[in-house]
């Protein structure tokens, strides 16, 4: 596969969801997406896991690579990182991936039924660190809600933050839904989880001697 591969219809006038290749793109600024009746599918019935902001994929690949019994879905917003890891994916030909480029709470919304996911991850999704901006964080209850309704019962949700803030405002939105379990004791999060993997943003991060946040909850 290659760029030219992924012919996607960015006309205002043609614009609409399409499955092509292992890739789902969802057009920004769309309001029929009920409509949609194309399914995402995978080679086998193995479990699901999905990664949201996935940003260029380096994390979800890997893991993809080392668990082919799992099939994993990356979502990205960005149209051109989820391009770059949909490359990836046909060039080292990771059959167990799907990628998805899409906002992540309509993507979980729209296409995706109830009980359909095992593990879900999100890694450094961005903090938005200005107030006026803190708006724009993805990861609130309404969010989780979702989240929560496509797991099946007792698989967990991981987040990675190295940003304080957005770590205790995740932590109390997780509080709200009352579908979630902290695995982890309270203050509710851990900073020493080894063997997770390593993003882009992981790495930047660590290299910078920041400490990182790991969060994670159980569906009951
Ligand atoms: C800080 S980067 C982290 C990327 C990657 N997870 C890593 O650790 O290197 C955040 C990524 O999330 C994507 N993103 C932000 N908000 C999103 C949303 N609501 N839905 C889907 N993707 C989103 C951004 O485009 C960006 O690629």
């Amino acid at each position: 596969m290659k760029k030219s591969d992924l012919v996607i219809p960015f006309k205002y006038e043609d614009r609409r969801p399409i499955i092509l290749h292992r890739f789902l793109y969802v057009p920004d600024n769309y309001d029929f997406h009920d409509e949609f009746r194309d399914k995402i599918t995978f080679e086998n019935d193995n479990e699901i896991n999905i990664e949201y902001c996935s940003g260029n994929g380096e994390w979800i690949v890997d893991r993809a690579k080392k668990n082919p019994n799992i099939n994993f879905i990356a979502v990205e917003m960005k149209f051109l990182r989820a391009r770059q890891i949909w490359l990836k994916m046909h060039k080292e030909n990771i059959k167990n991936l799907f990628v998805v480029k899409s906002e992540a709470f309509i993507f979980t919304k729209h296409y995706l039924k109830d009980c359909f996911a095992s593990d879900v991850f999100i890694n450094f999704p961005d903090p938005w660190p200005k107030k006026k901006h803190a708006k724009n964080r993805l990861i609130k209850k309404e969010f989780l809600q979702e989240v929560n309704r496509v797991q099946k019962k007792d698989e967990t949700i991981t987040v990675v933050t190295d940003h304080e803030d957005y770590r205790d405002e995740i932590i109390n939105e997780f509080l709200k839904v009352k579908e979630y379990r902290s695995i982890f004791k309270e203050p509710y999060f851990e900073q020493d989880t080894k063997g997770f993997g390593s993003s882009f943003f992981s790495t930047l991060f660590q290299s910078k001697d920041k400490a990182i946040n790991y969060i994670k909850f159980s569906r009951i």
